[in-house]
């Protein structure tokens, strides 16, 4: 197959590698002391995205909006909006921004208008969830359903549990979940099967078996344990009543024993690690919170699909998080970004931006660095974790993100600030510690013991970047953070212009196939004592350990 031109042969990429010497020239310190710099990189379009520490300059923004464009970033995202087949090596279009697309627009996939089918998928979560929720929808002995495990793994459970965990503090939606549980099933670790059902009633419990594929091993194990807790309880006519399906594979939802009818689709054209906005999110968060708190949540991400597709490169938030993170890895050669909510809520925010692997879109090795290894922690327990290694160790470009005004104020009688307040005051001091340090004449003035003082040397410089959001509403948490919020759009548009296709994922499958052998293997060992074969040394050393073990 023919390749694509790599986009480090281009000028602009040349004149940014030359650039990285003049930007190293300069210190953080002295770059903030610029107020018109400052001002030019700070957007205050209902978030406050603040960008000044980073190690960029005006001239060094030019430069990568004009590798945007030589990129043709704008091109590719009409590409995957107008429904092209932007990932090639599954042949398929890249849709997730037609799940959260108001009902009257026309998103085409295949010639046909997808956005139909999205909405008939919508009507029925609505109408499926509200009978379950007002206990018209009964299980098999009559009760209401109250409880709801979703048994997923990967895009099918990461973004649900990210959402799920944000709405909880969220005014509305925790009242409209009052009395109800929502928990969730990834792991094939049968403690998680134990902790997902401890305390659980099968007669009032609702299983939602989530799979894209309907064939991904842990969750079809998954799904028959519970079937089983189910139907050994409760008869196995019950399932018909406990246990629907989120999936693109209808057929296969039908064979393992659900009824097609309580089967809610979602589409090829959805990848996996983009789908909460499909049934895979909107099902189990509905039955949690009632449909028109994730419709919300659905808006706020549609209004971000319309700033992303429509706003200039210089004032659109995704596509300035993609390039700096772009210029962070590519040219200053940071591979880390840390993502530190100072919002609790937000704790899952990390483990769901990492889903994002990828390969070239030509499959071929690429003479840059690529992809960024994303990890985080909620502000301010990160700082007691690993914020000593960020401050003098190695440099990791961190996103800060603070709520403005907090979902559940505490206030302390004589306290000189209340807990928001002491939350946020470490919110706007670590991105100045990050990049102002501390030198030794500072800490010889501050009369610091001269044996101490290179312990305390802070040499600054390290990058980051400030985001505020007003509050942290169902609305907003589709806004900032969801499938299609600012950060998986920034990271879509940086694999655009590295020429990385981000919606297949083949790293992931040898992985699964050598399971599979494995899982061959210890079947046959156990039921027919076969020795083990077709392994290294090592893995046969270990597997026959753990045969004995068992045994034993
Ligand atoms: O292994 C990665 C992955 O394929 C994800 O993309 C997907 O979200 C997850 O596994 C689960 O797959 P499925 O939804 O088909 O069960």
């Amino acid at each position: 197959m023919a390749s694509c031109p790599l986009i480090c042969d281009t000028e602009s990429w040349k004149n940014l590698k030359t650039h990285v010497e003049d930007i190293k020239k300069n210190h953080l310190r002295d770059l903030l002391k610029d107020e018109e710099r400052c001002k030019s990189m700070i957007r205050t379009r209902w978030i406050v995205l603040d960008y000044s520490r980073q190690q960029v300059q005006k001239e060094t923004m030019e430069q990568l909006f004009k590798l945007a464009e030589v990129a043709q970033l704008k091109e590719k995202i009409n590409k995957m909006y107008s429904g092209e087949k932007i990932n090639s090596t599954e042949n398929r279009s890249v849709l997730h921004v037609a799940l959260r697309a108001p009902r009257d627009a026309v998103i085409y996939s295949n010639g046909n208008n997808v956005v139909p089918d999205v909405w008939n998928v919508l009507d029925k979560i609505k109408s499926f969830t509200e009978s379950v929720r007002n206990g018209s929808w009964v299980g098999a002995t009559g009760k209401a359903l109250q409880d709801v495990v979703s048994v997923g793994i990967g895009g099918s459970f990461l973004g649900p549990l990210f959402v799920h965990t944000a709405l909880q503090t969220d005014g509305e939606a925790s009242e409209s979940a009052k009395g109800r549980q929502l928990r969730f099933l990834a792991n094939v670790d049968p403690i998680d099967v134990a902790r997902s059902t401890a305390g659980l009633n099968p007669e009032t419990t609702l299983v939602v078996v989530v799979s894209k594929t309907f064939t991904t091993a842990e969750t079809m194990l998954n799904a028959r344990t519970l079937r089983e807790w189910i139907s050994s309880a409760l008869g196995p006519q019950s399932v018909a009543k406990h246990m629907v399906a989120v999936s693109t594979n209808i057929e296969l939802v039908e064979k393992f024993g659900i009824d097609p009818n309580n089967a809610f689709a979602f589409w090829d054209w959805v990848g996996g690690r983009y789908s909460v906005c499909s049934a895979v999110g909107v099902l189990p968060l509905s039955l949690q919170y009632g449909f028109s708190v994730v419709e919300k949540f659905l808006n706020g991400a549609s209004t971000i699909d319309d700033h992303f597709y429509s706003t200039p490169f210089e004032k659109n938030i995704p596509v300035l998080l993609g390039l700096l993170s772009l210029w962070n890895v590519s040219f200053l050669g940071y591979p880390a970004r840390a993502i530190l909510p100072y919002c609790q809520a937000l704790e899952k925010f990390a483990p769901h931006i990492q889903q994002v692997l990828w390969v070239s879109i030509d499959g071929i090795p690429l003479p840059y660095e690529t992809g960024e290894i994303d990890f985080g922690e909620p502000g301010t327990n990160g700082q007691h974790s690993f914020y000593q290694l960020i401050h003098q160790g190695r440099i990791i470009p961190c996103d800060f993100i603070g709520i403005m005004k907090s979902q559940q104020p505490v206030y302390l009688k004589g306290e000189l600030v209340n807990n928001h307040d002491e939350l946020m005051s470490n919110f706007f001091a670590q991105p100045d510690a990050l990049a102002f340090g501390k030198t030794p004449e500072q800490l010889t003035n501050e009369k610091v013991p001269h044996h101490l003082v290179s312990h305390k040397t802070f040499s600054g410089n390290r990058p980051s970047l400030s985001i505020l959001l007003p509050t942290l509403t169902a609305y907003n948490i589709g806004q900032v953070s969801e499938g299609l919020g600012i950060f998986i759009l920034g990271t879509t548009y940086f694999l655009f212009i590295w020429g990385i296709n981000s919606f297949d994922q083949w790293g992931v499958e040898l992985g699964k196939s050598l399971a599979s052998q494995v899982r061959k293997q210890l079947h046959s060992s156990r039921t027919a004592g076969e020795p083990i074969k077709g392994f290294n040394y090592s893995t046969s050393t270990l597997l026959q350990r753990y045969l004995e073990a068992e045994s034993g």
